[in-house]
């Protein structure tokens, strides 16, 4: 099968990856944190290899700063819910992922406002200044993606968290589409909160996330419940990361994350963002070239786009095409609105959705001009 479904999840997951969930699960399948017992103690060392090797990737100084979460939706979540409170404001940008629209839109129904800040597209001052025109004397949080889950366009977030830090408003990135791909480096950064998914550029299982912690001040926590530490105390330890960690963690996941990030660091950041963009570009001029194919970004520059590529073909409806794609080709992509409609509202896709392509680490100059050819012979 050619895989170009990556955005949704990274397929296949490099070798050490599957090594260390084996031996995770194999030898060393004690609760971290729950017990005095060798094996315990083995499994809380994973858990903290793990959790110090992602600190050190992002520019945190201190392991404890990492909270290991089941995905990047719930690191988000337990942000917006565990900040905002009635009466005040939120900013989100106009190419958010349902994991932040759908928290927001819940919020609002309890007093809570937020607004849509329209993103322009290679035009970073535009977009700064939109974010400055939207911001309200009860602001209290900015939640804006690296890069559109869809569309691969790239926003500025350093400059918008610097921006919203000049107002007192806490900052809050959701870096699912981009960490292992962009150089993201916490230690001196306007950004508060870094959200992460495991199993995508970082190449680790899914039910893998993380919450990065970059100030000092905590959200209250999503869920209650035991941590291993403090036991006797009926509530819940404000220290992190306990606060956010209740319940058994997703041990081999944590040990196949830090595998991931392993990965990522020996191929290089660069190296794999480079290789990827690379791809994304030769396809989009591939695709410029076939009438009937319809392209919604700019030429997707170096630095401006994560390598992430949507489209449309004339004639064909987006999901009806990528199901086309997979049955008759061997070709996986993903269809539809990925979750975001304010994306596609923003390119006005709402109404019919896009097939979008992400390659990976793997992916060749082969399997892009198969994808080619298919939509050729569909043409
Ligand atoms: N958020 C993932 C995607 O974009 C699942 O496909």
């Amino acid at each position: 099968m050619i895989y170009l479904d990556n955005g949704a999840t990274t397929f296949p997951k490099p070798q050490n990856v599957l090594r260390a969930c084996d031996n995770a699960q194999r030898y060393y399948s004690a609760n971290p944190g729950r017990g005095g017992h060798k094996l315990a103690m083995k499994a809380s060392e994973i858990v903290y290899h793990s959790r110090s090797n992602i600190a050190s990737f992002f520019g945190l100084d201190d392991p404890s700063k990492v909270v290991f979460t089941i995905n990047c939706t719930t690191a988000l979540n337990t942000v917006i819910k565990g900040i905002v409170k009635p009466s005040e404001h939120i900013l989100i940008s106009s190419y958010e992922h349902n994991a932040v629209l759908r928290p927001v839109e819940k919020l609002s129904k309890i007093g809570i406002s937020y607004s849509v800040v329209p993103i322009y597209e290679n035009d970073d001052e535009k977009t700064l200044n939109s974010f400055r025109e939207n911001i309200r004397q009860n602001t209290r949080l900015v939640v804006c993606t690296i890069a559109s889950n869809v569309f691969g366009i790239k926003l500025p977030v350093e400059r918008i968290c610097a921006l919203c830090h000049q107002y007192g408003i806490i900052t809050c990135v959701d870096a699912a589409q981009g960490a292992g791909l962009f150089d993201i480096d916490l230690s001196d950064s306007s950004i508060d909160f870094l959200c992460l998914a495991g199993h995508k550029g970082l190449y680790g299982p899914m039910g893998t996330g993380a919450m990065l912690v970059n100030c000092n001040f905590l959200p209250d926590s999503l869920i209650e419940g035991g941590t291993g530490s403090n036991s006797s105390q009926y509530s819940q330890p404000e220290i992190i990361p306990d606060k956010f960690e209740s319940g058994t963690p997703n041990f081999s996941g944590i040990a196949g994350l830090s595998a991931g990030v392993d990965f990522v660091r020996s191929r290089g950041v660069y190296n794999i963002y480079q290789k990827e963009i690379k791809l994304v570009q030769r396809l989009y001029e591939q695709l410029n070239d076939i009438k009937g194919v319809r392209l919604y970004t700019e030429y997707p520059e170096e630095g401006g786009y994560a390598p992430v590529l949507s489209f449309n073909l004339e004639g064909y409806n987006s999901e009806a095409l990528s199901e086309i794609l997979s049955s008759k080709y061997n070709i996986a992509t993903r269809a539809g609105l990925h979750c975001a409609p304010l994306a596609h509202k923003s390119k006005g896709t709402i109404e019919f959705g896009t097939v979008r392509v992400v390659p990976s680490v793997f992916t060749t100059q082969n399997d892009i001009n198969r994808l080619v050819s298919s939509l050729k012979n569909l043409k």
